[in-house]
């Protein structure tokens, strides 16, 4: 590993980039994340110091994670100018993510001064951020840094503070918080320096007429208080620096893959969004835009068990079980869910916090012509979720062999969605149909006999039936296997056609033949929700059907995946982040190599470009995509090496594209850790390794 491989850096200022660089420079540790913005930005610039699993909601807007005031607000004014970015233009100006060690740097050139500072989010003392600030004085100037905690705080759908009490001691701010919802939420900030500070107006300021050649340092603690405990921690900034990097490196040991090619930084960076999102101690899960702020309210999706566990059981797979112990700590709110619709059992929150309960909206997107909400139905037909758990948790099991996750509540879950499914159900003609549903793309809502679903209902049921004799003692026992199998036997499951393509739900083949390009021909305006004009069109959203034959494929319809694949590439607009990832797993299975790589590249870059989604009908759903990461490392570690599991026995099927010369990895699986190695020429080793 070569330093400079981890160093994100963008030279040059332009506000046009604000908020894409504030997601690119994201720090996180788990429990929060803070966004790549300058130390003068506010508000408007989208600062957010994000908590994870922290949910509040004002009136009757949308239920989100919650902001917490900046403690790194600074502006500096040099004989009375503002050195603000927003307001002067600096002779030259970087920021670099150090993704090695999770820091945040900055430094910035100016006429009379130099700007520079490091931030981070700790990742052995969760609840600490930091940041060091330091002018160097260039010339004899008159100084006035102003900086404080900034109560102003960016939020899609606050106020979520209704209480806000800074209180103020020599150089210490404590802030006390009261949400929407009665939380109290307190913080700590210290600011230190050598300087004379003076509090006015709340803020601090250091004036001073500065020499040349002087540096003024500034450092910041700022410390969540913990539930119940008291709040102390060492002073000391690069001691504080070297045990959060420690910590921070040790994750990536086993998750690091060398790939040898020009992709590496774009792989490595996915998987650093992965890595600022684990947090040993926490049951929060992952939610779709991870850290990095309010957008799908901080919930958590499927994402979270299709995409990025798969990702963390290979890697660290105690965090993995983490995951999964939010989804049994959350059945209660998919048990309320299924009942407020008028069924048995778990149906899961299409986006759940805290509590498991349904946090979907009905109206997830605006018309931005007539700015009128558009009604979408994911919250109450995206059934697929309660099924997508399911498997997720007998994967887990099949890579760990963790039997506790099915007696703790994991086959619980599997039974409860079953009982679901069972009574979601409509027997027509001798068959279980699922009528009015939405598969994973969205912009066919209300269909029937979605193939993805249905045929994850049935593994659903194979999973609970494959495990009832054990583990059905863990359950109320309302479900008799002979009820399992008489299910499972007349679940309706669509077939290929005579070219062996499966159609995507009953009456797919027959909508307009119109291809992604022109579907987005028709916008009026280009924030236009897609969904309104792709639903009369064969045009799709993400993958769906190719979904299914990756993630499931104990249906022998592996040999149907090249049909499916020349067939729906070509209507598949990947306007979701996690539809790349599934194609680029297809491409490598089928070793059409170039697409395989194309699409790997489309995943790990997502969080790099600019070119990212930012609305969906003239709502804001920027920030990072933890699933698009995850699919990004899967697609090289099951896609261009071909991993497989059989029980015990690890196999490699390597499936390199052109440009990638070799691969190293390593895995954690059924407790064991191995390093795998693949050359250009394919040949390959797997090396056992001490855990
Ligand atoms: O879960 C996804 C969904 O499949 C497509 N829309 C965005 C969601 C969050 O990433």
């Amino acid at each position: 590993m070569k330093k400079e491989e981890f160093i994100l850096t963008k030279k040059g200022y332009n506000p046009k980039d604000i908020v894409s660089f504030g997601n690119m420079f994201l720090l996180g540790n788990g429990k929060y994340g803070y966004r790549g913005t300058l130390e003068e930005y506010r508000e408007d610039e989208m600062v957010a110091f994000n908590v994870l699993g922290l949910y509040d909601q004002y009136q009757d807007k949308w239920r989100e994670s919650i902001n917490l005031p900046n403690p790194f607000f600074i502006e500096t004014f040099v004989d009375n100018e503002s050195h603000s970015l927003l307001i002067k233009k600096p002779i030259n100006h970087e920021i670099s993510l150090d993704i090695y060690n999770a820091a945040f740097l900055r430094k910035t050139e100016f006429e009379k001064i130099n700007i520079s500072s490091m931030r981070f989010l700790s990742s052995s003392e969760k609840d600490l951020i930091a940041e060091r600030y330091v002018i160097a004085v260039k010339e004899d100037v008159d100084i006035d840094i102003k900086f404080g905690v900034d109560l102003d705080i960016y939020e899609i759908n606050g106020p979520h503070f209704k209480d806000k009490k800074l209180e103020v001691k020599d150089n210490k701010v404590t802030f006390v918080g009261l949400t929407n919802e009665d939380k109290e939420i307190t913080t700590f900030t210290i600011y230190q320096s050598d300087e004379k500070m003076t509090y006015v107006d709340g803020w601090f300021h250091i004036k001073k007429k500065a020499k040349a050649k002087e540096k003024i340092t500034i450092i910041i603690y700022s410390y969540v208080k913990k539930e119940g405990g008291c709040t102390s921690f060492n002073q000391d900034f690069d001691d504080n620096y070297k045990m959060h990097a420690t910590s921070f490196n040790k994750k990536w040991e086993n998750a690091y893959v060398e790939i040898d090619d020009e992709s590496q930084f774009d792989l490595s960076y996915s998987i650093y969004h992965l890595l600022i999102l684990e947090d040993m101690n926490s049951y929060h899960s992952i939610p779709a835009r991870g850290v990095s702020g309010q957008t799908y309210k901080g919930a958590i999706f499927w994402d979270t068990e299709i995409f990025i566990l798969p990702f963390f059981t290979l890697t660290n797979p105690k965090f993995a079980r983490n995951l999964i112990k939010y989804r049994i700590d959350t059945l209660e709110g998919a048990k309320q869910k299924a009942k407020s619709f008028g069924f048995d059992g778990a149906f899961y929150a299409w986006e759940s916090q805290e509590d498991g309960l349904e946090r979907c909206s009905k109206y997830n997107v605006t018309d931005p012509i007539t700015n009128q909400p558009i009604r979408t139905y994911f919250d109450e037909k995206q059934i697929h979720i309660s099924a997508d758990i399911s498997l997720a948790i007998e994967r887990y099991y099949d890579f760990t062999l963790d039997e506790s996750i099915f007696v703790e509540g994991g086959y619980n879950i599997v039974y409860e969605c079953l009982k679901f499914y069972i009574s979601r159900a409509t027997l027509r003609d001798n068959k279980y149909h699922f009528d009015d549903v939405i598969g994973p793309d969205e912009y066919h809502e209300r269909v029937n006999d979605n193939a993805f679903t249905n045929y994850m209902v049935y593994e659903n049921a194979r999973i609970a039936l494959k495990y009832f004799d054990k583990y059905v003692k863990y359950t109320d026992k309302s479900l008799s296997k002979d009820k399992i199998n008489e299910f499972i036997n007349k679940i309706y499951l669509p077939k290929p056609n005579k070219d062996g393509v499966i159609e995507q739900f009953d009456g797919y083949f027959k909508l307009q033949d119109k291809k992604p390009h022109e579907v987005l021909k028709m916008r009026k305006n280009n924030k236009e929700y897609l969904g309104h004009l792709a639903m009369n069109t064969k045009t799709i959203k993400q993958a769906d059907v190719i979904t299914l034959l990756i993630i499931a494929p104990h249906h022998d319809l592996s040999k149907y995946l090249r049909s499916n694949y020349d067939y729906y590439y070509p209507y598949t607009e990947h306007g979701s982040s996690l539809s790349a990832s599934m194609y680029s797993l297809s491409a490598s299975k089928l070793k059409i190599e170039g697409d395989a790589y194309h699409l790997f590249k489309k995943s790990a870059h997502i969080d790099l470009g600019i070119e990212q989604k930012m609305y969906a009908g003239g709502i804001y759903i920027g920030g990072t995509h933890p699933a698009s990461n995850a699919g990004a490392y899967l697609s090289v570690v099951l896609g261009f090496a071909g991993l497989t599991f059989d029980e015990d026995e690890i196999k490699v099927n390597p499936s390199l594209p052109n440009n990638v010369s070799g691969l190293k990895f390593k895995i954690i699986y059924r407790d064991k850790k191995y390093l795998i190695e693949i050359k250009k020429d394919r040949s390959y080793l797997i090396k056992e390794e001490t855990l």
